[in-house]
C-alpha cells in the first residue's frame, strides 16, 4: 500500500500532475460552521443569516472560518421535473437568495445531501439524481457539498462500490463547471481513506462525533478503523476514539484532500474548557477540516477564545499540509471514570523547518510527560539519526497567548461601530488581509505562541499536563543556518 502511494507521488512529481480532485479547493483544510451538532434539523433562513452576521461581527470570518454549511432537513421533495425543492417555510426567500446574502458577507455557502434514496433525516436523497441535484446546487450558488451516506440501498461493502457511488456526484459537480468543495461524509466505511482523495476534498474517517472527551459508547462500535469488522461506524464517537482511529492514516491528507474527523463540539457544553482546547488543537494538528458545530447566536467568550486562537489555526493552515503523527501511546496511566488511562505524544513537521508537538493526557490524574528530541524527530530518522536531534530548539507554547475572556466578552457585546477599534486593540489576526501562509513567512508573532524554554541538543521536552488536557508547542531551531536544508514546499 505504502509503496503504491509513494509511486503515485513520484509519478505526479515527474509529470507535474497534481494528485486528487484538482479543483483548486481545500489547499489547506477547510474552515467554517455547520449547524448539525448544535441544532440538528432546526434549520432556517434566519439561522443561516444570523450566523453569517455573527461570523463577521465576532471576527471569526477573518481568522479563517469562511464556509457556512447547511446540514440536513432543508428540502421539500422533488418537482415534476425531478429537481429538489427548497422548503419555503424554512427558507422563504429561496435558497438562491440565501446564498446571495451569505456571499455578500464575504462568506461561502455549503449544502448537504446524501448518496442514498433518502438523507439521514429521511428527506429526498441524491442517489441516482446526482446530475439534477448538482445542477440545482450550482444554480443556487452553492460552494460546498457535504455528501452523507444514509439509505444507500446496499450499494456499499467494498471500496469499489462506495467509490463508484460517490464518484457519480463528483463527476456531476465537475460537470456543472462551478467549483464546489466536495466533502464526503461516509463515516470511513469501505476504507474511504484509501480512495477519498481521488474524488473529494475531504472524507470522513469515523462515525459521528459526540460531545464527550473519552467516554466509550456502544453506538460507536468501532475502535479500530482498520478492522474489517468496522461495518457500522455509527455515532457517539468520543474525541479520543476518533484520534485513535485516525492515527494509522494521518499521512493520507494532503493539500486538496483531508481526513475529516467530523465537526467540532467546542461550545456545546459536554466537555471542560481543557478538553475543548485539546479537541480543537488535535483537529488543527491532524489537518481535519475545522467546522465549528456550536450555535454562534449564543457564542460564549470562553468558546470564542478557543476558536479564535491564531497560533493554533496556523498549525491547521500550515502551507506544507502535513499532519502530526503519533510517536508514543501509553495505555497504563491512572484511569479516568470510564477506565481510560492514555498518555500520548504527537509530533509533526511544519513550514520552514519548525515542529509541532502535542503532549496529551487522557488519563484520570495530572502527569509529567516527557519527549526526547530523538522521539520528536523519529520520522526524520530513527534512533536519534535525525539531524534535528543535534540542534538546539526554542519552545513556544501555542496556548499561552490565549485571548482574555473579558476582552472576548467586550467584542461579543460591542456595537458594530465600536468593533474596528476593539479588533485593533486586540491585535486580532486578520487572515483576510494577511493569509496564514504570508503570516508564517513573516514569522508574525501572533502565529508563533509564547516562548517558554529551550531544548539543548539531545535533550527533552517535559511538561506537567493536567488530567484530560494537553500541552501544544511549536519548536523552532536555533541557528539552523545552513546545517540542515529545509525544504519549504511553498508553492503547494
Ligand atoms: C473538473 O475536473 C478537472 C480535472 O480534475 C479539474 O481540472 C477542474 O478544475 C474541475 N472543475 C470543477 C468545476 O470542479
Ligand atoms: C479584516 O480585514 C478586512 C479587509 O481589510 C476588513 O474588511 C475586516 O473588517 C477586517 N476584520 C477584522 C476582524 O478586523
Amino acid at each position: 500500500m505504502a509503496a503504491t502511494l509513494h509511486f503515485a507521488f513520484v509519478l505526479a512529481l515527474f509529470t507535474g500532475q497534481a494528485i486528487g480532485v484538482n479543483n483548486g479547493l481545500a489547499r489547506t483544510p477547510q474552515m467554517g460552521w455547520n449547524n448539525w451538532n448544535a441544532l440538528g434539523c432546526d434549520v432556517s433562513e434566519s439561522l443561516l443569516l444570523d450566523t453569517s452576521k455573527k461570523l463577521v461581527d465576532s471576527g471569526l470570518r477573518d481568522v479563517g472560518y469562511n464556509y457556512v454549511v447547511l446540514d440536513d432537513c432543508w428540502s421539500d421533495g422533488r418537482d415534476e421535473n425531478g429537481f429538489l425543492k427548497d422548503d419555503l417555510k424554512k427558507f422563504p426567500s429561496g435558497m438562491s437568495a440565501v446564498a446571495d446574502e451569505i456571499h455578500k458577507e464575504g462568506l461561502l455557502f455549503g449544502m448537504y445531501s446524501s448518496a442514498g434514496e433518502m438523507t439521514c433525516a429521511r428527506y429526498a436523497g441524491s442517489l441516482d439524481w446526482e446530475a439534477n441535484d448538482a445542477k440545482s446546487f450550482a444554480n443556487w450558488g452553492v460552494d460546498y457539498l457535504k455528501y452523507d451516506n444514509c439509505y444507500h440501498m446496499g450499494r456499499f461493502g467494498t471500496p469499489k462500490l462506495s467509490f463508484d457511488r460517490y464518484k457519480v456526484m463528483w463527476d456531476a459537480i465537475n460537470g456543472t463547471g462551478r467549483p464546489m468543495l466536495y466533502s464526503l461524509c461516509n463515516w470511513g466505511e469501505d476504507y474511504s481513506h484509501t480512495w477519498g482523495m481521488s474524488i473529494a476534498n475531504s472524507w470522513r474517517m469515523s462515525g459521528d462525533i459526540y460531545d464527550s472527551f473519552t467516554r466509550p459508547d456502544d453506538l460507536c462500535s468501532c475502535t479500530d478503523a482498520s478492522s474489517p469488522f468496522c461495518v457500522a461506524p455509527g455515532s457517539h464517537c468520543s474525541v479520543l476514539n476518533i484520534i485513535n482511529k485516525v492515527a494509522p492514516y494521518v499521512d493520507r491528507g494532503q493539500p486538496g484532500g483531508w481526513n475529516d474527523l467530523d465537526m467540532l463540539e467546542v461550545g456545546n457544553g459536554g466537555m471542560t474548557d481543557e478538553e475543548y482546547k485539546a479537541h480543537f488543537s488535535f483537529w488543527a494538528a491532524l489537518k481535519s477540516p475545522l467546522l465549528m458545530g456550536n450555535d454562534l447566536r449564543t457564542l460564549s467568550a470562553s468558546s470564542l477564545t478557543i476558536l479564535n486562537n491564531p497560533a493554533v489555526i496556523a498549525i491547521s493552515q500550515d502551507p506544507d499540509g502535513r499532519s502530526v503523527a503519533r510517536i508514543r501511546r501509553e495505555m497504563n496511566a491512572a484511569k479516568d471514570k470510564y477506565g481510560v488511562g492514555e498518555i500520548q505524544v504527537w509530533s509533526g513537521s511544519l513550514y520552514g523547518g519548525d515542529q509541532v508537538v502535542i503532549l496529551l493526557n487522557a488519563a484520570g490524574e495530572d502527569a509529567r510527560i516527557s519527549a526526547s528530541l530523538e522521539e520528536i524527530f523519529l520520522h526524520d530518522g530513527p534512533e536519534g539519526s535525525a539531524p534535528q536531534n543535534n540542534e538546539e530548539w526554542e519552545v513556544y507554547d501555542l496556548w499561552a497567548n490565549r485571548m482574555e475572556e473579558s476582552l472576548a466578552q467586550k467584542i461579543l457585546d460591542a456595537k458594530a461601530e465600536d468593533l474596528p477599534k476593539l479588533f485593533k486593540d486586540a491585535n486580532w489576526y486578520n487572515s483576510t488581509e494577511l493569509s496564514y501562509k504570508e503570516g508564517l513567512k513573516k514569522k508574525d508573532a501572533r502565529l508563533m505562541g509564547k516562548k517558554v524554554g529551550t531544548i539543548k541538543p539531545g535533550g527533552s521536552l517535559t511538561a506537567k499536563v493536567k488530567r484530560h488536557s494537553m500541552e501544544m508547542y511549536r519548536l523552532k531551531s536555533v541557528g539552523l543556518g545552513g546545517k540542515r536544508k529545509v525544504h519549504a514546499k511553498e508553492e503547494l
